[in-house]
């Protein structure tokens, strides 16, 4: 699976141009690299991400500073309990000038969507998210809209053990390439937020646009070009087929898991400024693919048994295949 000098040489120019987001965004976040740049390696896969986490961990402000970095247009819909469907894809709506329905689009018509705690709003609201995710377009009233492209959606979701929410079913949350927690900073990161805010002397942090729609899907066309040696390939597929057959588990990771695993892995490569992906890659991003898709058998939901353990187990487990330098 080799490729062409220009293939390489827009993989060299992606990774430059990630470093520079990574960077932007870093004026705004402090600390938080490692899930910052999964976050990153998943737009640049294409995919969408769930960000999994309490209130008040910086969330919505790494939303809006990757789309400002990534020069994408950004909007963001509280997922509310009474949100309908409709104010997610936008309606028809009567124009009495011009006597017929003309549609207005919704909130989805973007090109990076902060759907904020999703797990607030029932499952129909949900669901016209996700159908959105998956089809990169929205049917109202049988009539077909594509969304723009690039279109991602930073979903955030509260853990799920806070009160009054609707959790989302395994198999949506499928839809999902990466879920990703930001935590708690360190006590001197949480200084350092406090100082930049008093040193800025106002809420808003300015960043600078590295590039616009266009060029992000550059970007993701560079990543399809970086190879994958046949051995990593069929790496990911074991770790996948390990977690169905883990004892913990009752339902692993599909297909879709696996694919998830090589895809984001690959953009994990031209992040770390590589054309080919080493089995190191596809570690660093296993946690965030695979866990989200992991159901543990029920009589063990009291225990610690959890969806990431099990990813951790199987990394341990399953032989990794030498690093193999190519061409
Ligand atoms: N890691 C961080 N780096 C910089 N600012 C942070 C960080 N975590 C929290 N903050 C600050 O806390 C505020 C709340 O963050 P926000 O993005 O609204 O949180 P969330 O969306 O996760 O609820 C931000 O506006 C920011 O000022
Ligand atoms: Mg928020």
């Amino acid at each position: 699976m080799s490729q062409s000098n220009t293939g390489s040489r827009s993989i060299t120019d992606a990774a430059e141009q990630a470093g520079h987001v990574l960077a932007e965004v870093e004026k705004a976040i402090v600390g938080k690299r490692e899930a910052l740049m999964l976050v990153l390696a998943a737009v640049l896969a294409k995919g969408h991400v769930l960000l999994e986490d309490y209130p008040g961990l910086g969330k919505t402000l790494a939303a809006r500073s990757f789309a400002r970095a990534l020069g994408l247009e950004f909007r963001r819909a509280q997922f509310t309990p009474d949100l309908l469907p409709a104010d997610l894809t936008g309606s028809f709506v009567y124009d009495q000038r011009e006597a017929r329905f003309d549609f207005r689009p919704g909130p989805l018509f973007t090109g990076l969507l902060l759907a904020d705690e999703i797990n607030r709003t029932p499952p129909k609201t949900q669901a016209a998210l996700l159908e959105a995710m998956q089809e990169r377009q929205v049917t109202v009233e049988g009539e077909t809209f594509p969304l723009p492209a690039p279109f991602h959606v930073l979903a955030t979701a509260n853990p799920i053990e806070y009160e009054g929410t609707y959790p989302l079913p395994e198999a949506q949350l499928d839809r999902f390439l990466l879920r990703v927690s930001f935590g708690y900073p360190a006590p001197a990161e949480e200084y350092d937020v406090l100082a930049r805010r008093l040193d800025r002397r106002q809420e808003e942090v300015e960043l600078e646009q590295v590039t616009d729609a266009d060029g992000l899907l550059a970007m993701q066309a560079a990543v399809e070009s970086v190879t994958v040696d046949e051995s990593v390939a069929r790496y990911c597929v074991d770790l996948a087929t390990a977690t169905r057959t883990h004892p913990d588990v009752l339902t692993g990771a599909s297909p879709r898991g696996s694919l998830g695993l090589v895809l984001a892995a690959r953009a994990f490569a031209v992040l770390r400024g590589r054309d080919y992906v080493i089995p190191e890659d596809v570690k660093a991003v296993a946690r965030s693919v695979l866990a989200h898709r992991i159901t543990v058998r029920p009589e063990l939901w009291m225990t610690d048994a959890s969806g990431r353990g099990v990813v951790d187990a199987v990394l341990t487990q399953v032989p990794t295949p030498a690093t193999l330098e190519p061409r």
